[in-house]
């Protein structure tokens, strides 16, 4: 097997943050190093907690869980309950983590990590607010040379916002965030919402996992089941997008999606638009590529990939 993937998931679970995570630990050709917990579906003492919770469902209390910055950087903390429920993790009913926080914060772990390992050697996997990772860019400019890759959910451009008319939620809460970081010259891949509406928790997918009969696939029906009524009612849709595992999935299988590099800009002052991710996916300016912007998405082969390794936990 070719060397494992180091990479380092930063997150603020919520469902759709679970299904990367147990689909990361589901997978060998990745080694996941440890998970950073930030403010964003809920706050952070409920994510630092709930990223727990689905390390021991997934039978890995041995991952090193830290909690990171608990509001955006400049901005008052918006959190998405309406979505993912008081909780964050509603649908399923699930013991509090024994496994302890580990006592650094998320800032530092991710500095010192970055400072150890071999440069460009590992990838980080940010599916919440940008906060952590541009509070580390900040702090050590000189980490984000040592970065191989950031593959991030967040944005949107064809697919407009679901947050606000115009922006995605990630992206939206620290706007400022995501500037540093779409700024930072580090290789950027983004599984917007252009990508994620498109794989959608229809029932067949759902009793796919319900008939797995394990106590990870009954916990994801449970999620799932709970999670998809908020895009359903909004957008009258036939399932809800499962954002966050298309970061791991691309991972595991680029193939899966299709996109283009271009310049994505993050607009912090817009009277109507902040947090928009301005893509030039024209090229009608002269702004410098910064990210592969994906757009196609093999819906049933991401399902496929994704229920045969939920089926391994
Ligand atoms: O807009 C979708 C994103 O916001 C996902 O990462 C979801 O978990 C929420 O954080
Ligand atoms: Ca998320």
């Amino acid at each position: 097997m070719p060397e494992r993937r180091k990479i380092i998931i930063d997150t603020d679970p919520g469902q759709d943050d679970a299904m990367a995570i147990l689909l990361a630990l589901a997978s060998p050709e990745l080694d996941l190093l440890g998970i950073t917990a930030v403010a964003g579906n809920v706050p952070l003492p409920l994510t630092a907690r709930n990223a727990r919770v689905v390390c021991e469902l997934a039978g890995r209390p041995d991952v090193p869980v830290f909690a990171g910055c608990d509001a955006p950087m400049q901005r008052k903390l918006l959190t998405a309950e309406h979505v993912h429920g008081k909780s964050g993790l509603d649908g399923a009913d699930l013991p509090e983590p024994a496994m302890p926080l580990q006592p650094a914060h998320a800032v530092d772990f991710l500095i010192e990590t970055l400072r150890r390992e071999p440069a460009g050697s590992v990838t980080l996997v940010p599916i919440g607010p940008l906060t952590n990772i541009a509070t580390t860019f900040t702090r050590a400019p000189d980490i984000v040379a040592r970065v191989g890759q950031i593959v991030l959910m967040g944005g949107a451009y064809f697919e407009v916002g679901n947050i606000t008319p115009t922006a995605e939620f990630n992206i939206y809460v620290d706007p400022e965030a995501a500037d540093i970081v779409m700024k930072s010259g580090a290789q950027i891949t983004m599984l917007p919402l252009d990508a994620t509406h498109k794989v959608l928790t229809t029932r067949p997918r759902i009793e796919a996992f319900r008939r797995l009969g394990t106590p990870v696939g009954t916990a994801v029906t449970g999620w799932l089941d709970f999670f998809e009524r908020f895009d359903v009612e909004k957008y009258g849709a036939e399932g809800g997008p499962l954002h966050d595992p298309c970061t791991i999935a691309w991972l595991l299988d680029p193939q899966l999606f299709s996109g283009r590099q271009v310049n994505v800009e993050i607009e912090t002052e817009g009277r109507f638009t902040t947090g928009m991710t301005v893509a030039d996916w024209w090229g009608v300016t002269d702004r410098t590529p910064n990210a592969l912007f994906l757009r196609g998405v093999d819906a049933d082969g991401f399902f496929a990939l994704l229920t045969e390794r939920i089926a391994r936990l």
